[in-house]
Parts: structure tokens; C-alpha cells; sequence
């Protein structure tokens, strides 16, 4: 396999990616009620594939740079010299060029978790775990899901635990692809349960991400 101008390794994109690339796909994408254990199926396959050809490294490609960019700014506003808890963390991409006190990065693919290992050091950690329920030993400054909550058997649960789980004055980011029906009712039901601090919608070509900052409703 060859590598791309930004000397990414090409591998094969898989039907999701492929799906993506498509202007008239993903405009069918933004308004058909596609619910979200059909979205969670369908992403859950994919994911599989992705994992087995090591095709996350597509995350690395230039187009996605803004992107991670935007999650990284927004995680370094609330935690800089905190705790960052990334949740579904893959290879750790977005902990690359992050600044923070300590790190976690945690998946429940163990080929993702040992590709990331390298990277682990003093301040550094990668666990191989379900992210839905994980405590870490110390309560973090910000929890990270950064495309992760439509792989999760139940998001909504799994956002209101780490809240639940955060140190003082901390806030969950979760970033997701803004343009489908489920995804807009996965932000409302976050913003109905969780106060919402934040929002910024990142756009790359004809595709759109949602970058929000969460923390708990106070009593
Ligand atoms: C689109 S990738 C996310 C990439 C990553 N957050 C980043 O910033 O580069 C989705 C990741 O979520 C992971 N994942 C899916 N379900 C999970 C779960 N229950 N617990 C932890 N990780 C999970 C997958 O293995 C995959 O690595």
C-alpha cells in the first residue's frame, strides 16, 4: 500500500468511508429517520473492518486535521494541565499534539490499545476496556468521545456516567457527525439531560461535525 501526500498509509476505505464520499448519499443520510440501533449495527460491522485492516489511519488524512483540531482546543480550554480521559480512543490520534497533565486513553479494540502503546509514558496511559462504564483511578477534567457514542450500545447512559464521574468544575466533549436524523436526537437528549456549554459545528467539504462541551445539570 502507498501513503498519501500527508504520508498516511492508504488502505482501503471501508462501506461507511466509501458511503461518506458519496454529496447524494450523505444528503439522503441527513433526512431519512434511520434509527440509531440500525446506525449502531450498521457502524458496529464497519468498525470491526476498520479494526481488522488497520484502516482508522485514515483518521490521520488532512481533511480530518480541522477537525481533530477543534476537539483538541476545546479539551485543552477545560483540562491544559488536567486529567483527559478519551473515551474510544482508537490509536490515540487525538492524544497526539494534545497538551495535558495526564491521559487515558481507553478502547475495546486490543489491536487499537497495543498499536497506541508505544506512545504510553509518565503521564500517558492506554487500557483495554468497554469505555461505556470505565472509572478511571482519579476523577477526571474532561471526558473525551470524540466519534464514539453511536458505537455504544446505550450513549445516552454512557455520556450521563461520566458525567456523573468528573472531577469538580469538569465537562464531557463529545464530537459527532452532525448531519443525520439520529444524530440530532442524540444531541437533544444529551442537552435535555446535561447542561450544554458549548457547541461548534466543524465543516469538511460536505460533511459536518458537531463539537459539544457538556458538564452536570447542578442541583
Ligand atoms: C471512529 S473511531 C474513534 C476514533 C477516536 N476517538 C479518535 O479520536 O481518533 C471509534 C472507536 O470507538 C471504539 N469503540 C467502540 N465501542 C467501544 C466501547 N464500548 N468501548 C470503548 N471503545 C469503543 C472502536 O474500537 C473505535 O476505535
Amino acid at each position: 500500500m502507498g501513503r498519501d501526500s500527508a504520508g498516511v498509509r492508504q488502505t482501503a476505505d471501508t462501506f461507511v468511508a466509501q458511503l461518506m464520499r458519496s454529496k447524494v448519499a450523505v444528503g439522503l443520510l441527513s433526512v431519512a429517520p434511520i434509527p440509531l440501533f440500525l446506525v449502531r449495527s450498521i457502524l458496529t460491522r464497519d468498525n470491526a473492518r476498520e479494526n481488522r485492516k488497520d484502516s482508522w489511519q485514515r483518521l490521520r488524512r488532512r481533511s480530518e486535521v480541522a477537525r481533530y483540531n477543534a476537539v483538541r482546543s476545546v479539551t485543552e480550554r477545560y483540562a491544559r494541565d488536567g486529567f483527559v480521559l478519551d473515551i474510544g480512543c482508537s490509536q490515540g490520534i487525538l492524544q497526539e499534539g494534545l497538551r495535558y497533565g495526564r491521559y487515558i486513553g481507553v478502547d475495546n479494540c486490543e489491536q487499537s490499545i497495543l498499536l497506541a502503546r508505544p506512545k504510553c509514558d509518565q503521564r500517558t496511559q492506554f487500557v483495554w476496556a468497554d469505555g461505556s462504564n470505565f472509572v478511571a483511578d482519579q476523577p477526571p477534567n474532561a471526558v473525551v468521545l470524540n466519534e464514539v457514542i453511536y458505537y455504544l450500545p446505550d450513549p445516552i447512559a454512557a455520556v450521563e456516567h461520566h458525567a456523573r464521574h468528573l472531577a469538580p468544575g469538569g465537562v464531557v466533549i463529545v464530537s459527532i457527525y452532525a448531519r443525520t436524523w439520529s444524530s440530532r436526537r442524540l444531541l437533544r437528549a444529551l442537552a435535555a439531560r446535561l447542561e450544554l456549554l458549548e457547541s461548534e459545528l466543524i465543516r469538511s467539504g460536505h460533511l459536518a461535525w458537531t463539537v459539544t462541551v457538556y458538564r452536570p445539570l447542578s442541583d
